[in-house]
């Protein structure tokens, strides 16, 4: 292949900077044209592209978000849509496609393959919500960004003596708020994988006041419920003041941390010699802390499960 390009669809994540530049460094490397796509799909359908080189992705590894922008399609699910993606792909004399994103990213990139487009999936969530892959791109700088935002909320809930609610991110996906959570030291964790009986968060609450805690952290994932009718229920039931805390999209943007980076990198260059092979329609992941790749159907299959033992630290911890 000597002509290839690459885009970033759905939500940034913090990495994706430095999967582009991977990738371009690569195919630079490699004697290939890359094509920047702007905005997603939809800089697809509608032509939007670039020559990179290498001096295009000087000074972004460092960056969060997405140098190419990003976007959620709703053209590109339909057939004319795909039909004007494939028509600009064959103007450029394009190759081969590397899409950075979640799984609505994959299945367009599904859609690709299925019409004879070579396609490559690198996973960039901050939402860790891909089954198939242990870890995704921008998922601990997201953790990492939570933690500190929760170490700041337990410094001022303690010195007022109050209990917290915080809702992180994760769309169905509980990671977010429970790595945090753990990780932050949270008295109690609402995930929408697991059941939580609200009589647990308020026994937890008193058990912690009458323990002479300064602080009581409920992490809630984000559609697990309303965080603000969670708070008006443990100040009604224990009298204990608490705040609200939507931490939002602040757990986007920020600067990669460094695992982030380098699995970017890494799986960059991958991608790139995985088309260069032909070895194509596949998605990259991390496995045994590796990475290794599955064609996307399968991929898109594999369901994604919540891992009890660390939910059951916290119960052991927050004792
Ligand atoms: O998928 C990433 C994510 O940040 C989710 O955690 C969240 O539910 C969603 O995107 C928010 O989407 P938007 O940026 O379109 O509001």
């Amino acid at each position: 292949m000597r002509t290839i390009a690459i885009l970033t669809s759905g939500g940034d994540a913090p990495g994706m900077n430095a999967a582009i530049r991977a990738v371009v460094r690569a195919a630079s490397y490699y004697d290939m044209k890359v094509y920047g796509i702007k905005n997603g799909y939809s800089g697809l359908t509608e032509g939007n592209l670039e020559l990179m080189g290498v001096s295009s992705v000087a000074d972004i590894i460092q960056r969060g978000g997405t140098i190419l922008g990003t976007a959620r399609s709703k053209e590109f699910l339909t057939e004319e849509g795909q039909q004007r993606a494939l028509n600009v792909l064959d103007i450029y004399g394009i190759e081969g496609l590397i899409v950075l994103g979640g799984d609505g990213t994959f299945r367009g990139a599904k859609a690709l393959s299925e019409k004879g487009f070579p396609v490559i999936g690198i996973p960039c969530t901050i939402d860790n919500d891909l089954g198939y892959s242990e870890y995704t791109i921008g998922f601990f700088t997201a953790v990492e960004t939570a933690v500190d935002a929760i170490g700041k909320i337990r410094d001022t809930s303690s010195s007022h003596g109050r209990a917290s609610v915080i809702e992180v991110m994760g769309r169905h996906c509980g990671d977010i708020a429970l790595y945090s959570g753990l990780a932050g030291g949270a008295e109690s964790i609402i995930l929408p994988e697991i059941y939580t009986d609200m009589d647990q968060v308020l026994q937890k609450v008193l058990q912690g006041r009458n323990r002479g805690k300064r602080q009581n952290l409920i992490i809630m994932a984000e559609g697990t419920g309303d965080p603000y009718e969670v708070a008006e229920t443990i100040r009604m039931k224990t009298n204990i003041e608490t705040r609200v805390t939507i931490l939002g999209h602040i757990q986007r943007g920020g600067t990669p941390i460094a695992i982030d980076r380098i699995i970017a990198s890494e799986m960059g260059i991958v991608a790139v010699e995985k088309l260069r092979d032909r070895d194509i329609n596949i998605l990259l992941g991390i496995r045994n802390n590796n990475i290794y790749t599955i064609p996307i159907d399968k991929g898109l299959l594999c369901g994604k499960s919540i891992k009890k033992g660390l939910y059951n630290t916290v119960g052991i911890l927050s004792i």
